[in-house]
């Protein structure tokens, strides 16, 4: 299959994917909030003024919602799978939720801070730059970016591009998706370069197991 074809049909099958299987028991089987992922959140929050307005790009069912709940925050929550949002609603009915992609943000100038946390792994490497370049447009000056980057080895991700061609998937080094799912595993310093070249400061980076954390500033 053509890969452009191929990147379309894989983004409906992740908004099935969430909706219909993962939505149910997310929180349940993936509720656990990871002890550096909380650190990273609260950093994060500690940067975005009193009262300031934050987006959680791709929240899911509102994993981390009882912890932004302590502080005087406004939040808005968006992700493409509509059940997932229907279960965050549950966590702070206050909070607005959205049903947009990640690739399709058009806001400008509106938050003082996103965060987007176990999700970048789902964004073809087609679209990592202008999802990093709708993030950057829809913080306001010196806004905070929060967000994680999942890692694997080097050795699984050679064994997924192996295991993917010989499947005939047209999937390019660093994708995982022959077991039906799909995760893009990008090179650290390739996310470097683009925060560099869309104008982001890294004000932290961190890593815990499985995990690259980077929390970045608007230039
Ligand atoms: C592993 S969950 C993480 C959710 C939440 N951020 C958390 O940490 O629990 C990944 C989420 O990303 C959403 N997602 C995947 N690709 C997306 C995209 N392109 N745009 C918006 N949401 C997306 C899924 O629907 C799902 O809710």
């Amino acid at each position: 299959m053509e890969r452009k074809q191929w990147i379309i049909e894989k983004r409906k099958k992740a908004e099935e994917r969430y909706d219909m299987i993962f939505s149910s028991n997310y929180d349940k089987k993936w509720g656990y909030i990871e002890e550096k992922h909380e650190k990273l959140v609260k950093e994060f929050i500690k940067l975005i003024p009193h009262k300031g307005h934050v987006l959680d790009a791709a929240c899911g069912t509102g994993k981390y919602w009882d912890i932004l709940k302590e502080y005087n925050l406004k939040v808005k929550g968006i992700d493409q799978s509509y059940e997932m949002l229907i279960k965050a609603k549950t966590k702070c009915k206050e909070y607005e939720t959205d049903k947009i992609g990640l690739q399709d943000i058009e806001d400008v100038n509106v938050f003082d801070g996103i965060m987007c946390i176990d999700a970048m792994e789902n964004v073809f490497p087609e679209n990592w730059v202008d999802v990093i370049k709708n993030f950057y447009n829809a913080l306001k000056n010196e806004g905070i970016l929060y967000f994680t980057v999942e890692t694997i080895s080097k050795k699984e991700k050679d064994e997924g591009f192996t295991i993917g061609k010989k499947k005939g998937l047209p999937i390019v080094y660093g994708e995982v998706a022959h077991e039906g799912g799909y995760h893009y595993y990008p090179e650290i310093e390739y996310v470097k370069n683009i925060l560099k070249n869309e104008c982001f400061k890294i004000l932290k980076e961190s890593i815990s197991e499985g995990y690259h954390h980077f929390l970045v500033q608007k230039n």
